[in-house]
């Protein structure tokens, strides 16, 4: 898969992209991430990349050229047909189903903003989609399209070894991943559930199922109106509950439920 970074501060991008899993699929060919700098396709003594906002009003705007520039000389780089995305505030929230369907392609540009943003006619002309990565304001678009790369990448046939199998990630299946543990058993912190230690994978399995059921129900609620939840998971999810209120009973729950709702 290739990744271009379009952006004043390209080496930002890719600097995140050098460490860990991210940069181990890099380092074994399965990704490659190339910045491309506005600034380089700008006209004049000064390179301008921005301008005043017609109409007033604070801060600047990104011109129309040296982006454009931008994105020809990265799609003359590599003929692969690249989706363009915009990295932005209005875009549509970044979920992980969107992160399978970005992983899925062969080719994407990531377009990066600064100051006010850029110019509406770039993103009508050339932008396919536009995605923010939360509802809060950053500086720029590059800490969004490093949080692309990252979670694109971990997708990506051959990225994760087996061990770290992204099948049971949190969203995956819409649900938050369950708690993890590793030794020792005994911690001043608290013990290991005996379960895990039990070998029955089978019991292992519903356990953690419990988890993440109970944990969504109690965290994200809006998540678990999406879930589609089986008979089983159902009697799972008022097992967990009984449970918490027996804790809760016996004042050793470590986790309030909150404004959670009842049980579906
Ligand atoms: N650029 C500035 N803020 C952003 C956000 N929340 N998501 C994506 N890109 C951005």
């Amino acid at each position: 898969m290739r990744i271009d970074i379009i952006s004043l501060f390209p080496d930002f991008v890719a600097q995140c992209a050098a460490f860990g899993v991210v940069g181990r699929a890099v380092e074994r060919g399965l990704l490659s991430v190339h910045g491309f700098n506005p600034r380089d396709y700008a006209e004049g003594n000064y390179r301008r990349v921005d301008d005043r906002p017609f109409g007033g009003g604070p801060g600047m705007v990104m011109l129309v050229d040296p982006l454009r520039a931008s994105l020809r000389a990265a799609r003359e780089a590599d003929p692969t047909p690249a989706k363009v995305v915009y990295m932005s505030p209005q875009g549509a929230p970044l979920t992980q189903a969107k992160v399978r369907e970005l992983a899925g392609r062969e080719r994407l540009i990531l377009l990066c903003g600064r100051y006010e943003g850029i110019d509406e006619r770039l993103i009508q002309a050339e932008v396919d989609e536009e995605i923010s990565i939360g509802d809060y304001v950053l500086s720029g678009g590059e800490l969004a399209a490093a949080v692309i790369v990252d979670a694109v990448a971990r997708l990506r046939e051959g990225v994760l070894g087996d061990a770290e199998s992204a099948v049971q990630d949190s969203f995956e299946g819409g649900l938050l991943d369950c708690p993890h543990y590793t030794r020792p058993v005994e911690h001043e912190l608290g013990t290991v559930p005996e379960v895990l230690m039990s070998g029955n994978h089978a019991e292992i399995a519903k356990w953690r199922r419990m988890q993440s059921l109970g944990r969504t129900w109690q965290r994200r609620p809006d998540l678990l109106d999406e879930a589609a939840l089986s008979k089983a998971d159902r009697k799972l999810l008022d097992a967990y509950r009984a449970a918490l209120v027996a804790r809760e009973a016996a004042g050793t729950v470590s986790e309030p439920a909150a404004d959670a709702p009842e049980a579906p």
